[in-house]
């Protein structure tokens, strides 16, 4: 089975640019794309900092452009979210019972998870204990089957990071985050763990100034594929429009410039 991991999406009321680009306008285009090359998709997970000020307003932006998705859609709660404003423009979003926006889902014989990690007014994230012994009761009543955890705080340095490395390693195959606006592979405490640039701007990887730089890097979201006990995750680059052609093509191969190369048709 295939899934899509997007994040960060940023989403502004009235098509309110930030930092020179059109939040609506990206998430749409990685829609389209979504829908044009992926149409087998099992669902799109988001994870979080869904809209940039947390407002009402912005959720029901949020809410028209996401209905364009042709697959079933689940959204967590980033820094940038508020509880509050979110339920009232999506209800049916399932809560853990504590007012946190957890919740899991079934595709198949695969078991997914998504958590609350927003300490609303913070931009750190924070596992409180009640939504860890929420999800220690998820695993509990979990027999068999793969584990896949999602939420928008990475792992590391994260409030209840520790607690959550103890409950999940050897049950969590993947965990998969946002907030970084940066890829970022690997595995912490033992457990695979990736994330994905935002769709719209993104976080400079460099730690020798002082000031946060963004830049507009291209955007991806994380094309997933699951199958026999693997995690494959292709980075899709959804604005890319570069010129298509024959890898075994002698005059491709020859073209002194990306303009000289032949049509495909040739
Ligand atoms: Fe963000």
């Amino acid at each position: 089975m295939r899934f899509v991991h997007i994040t960060d999406m940023h989403i502004t009321a009235d098509n309110q640019p930030l930092y020179g680009l059109s939040p609506r306008g990206r998430l749409q285009r990685a829609i389209d794309c979504i829908n044009e090359e992926f149409p087998d998709i099992a669902f799109v997970m988001m994870t979080g900092d869904l809209v940039n000020r947390g407002t009402v307003d912005e959720y029901r932006a949020l809410k028209e452009i996401v209905a364009s998705i042709n697959a079933p859609h689940y959204m967590l709660l980033g820094n940038h979210d508020r509880r509050t404003a979110f339920r009232e423009v999506f209800p049916a979003t399932p809560m853990d019972g504590n007012g946190f926006v957890q919740f899991t889902f079934d595709v198949e014989d695969k078991h997914f998870i998504g958590m609350d990690s927003l300490d609303e007014g913070k931009t750190d994230g924070l596992l409180c204990q009640q939504r860890l012994d929420w999800l220690r009761g998820r695993l509990d009543e979990r027999k068999g089957g793969e584990i896949f955890l999602f939420l928008h705080h990475p792992p590391l340095r994260l409030a209840g990071g520790e607690a959550l490395a103890k409950m999940i390693f050897g049950k969590v195959r993947h965990l998969f985050f946002g907030h970084l606006h940066r890829p970022m592979h690997g595995s912490w405490q033992g457990i695979p763990m990736s994330s994905q640039f935002s769709t719209l701007h993104q976080f400079v990887y460099n730690y020798t100034t002082k000031v946060m730089l963004g830049c507009h890097e291209p955007p991806t979201f994380g094309a997933v594929n699951l199958l026999n006990g693997n995690v494959v995750i292709n980075p899709h680059h959804f604005l890319e429009e570069s010129a298509r052609f024959n890898l075994r093509s002698k005059a491709a191969m020859n073209a002194p410039t990306p303009e000289d190369l032949p049509t495909l048709d040739t």
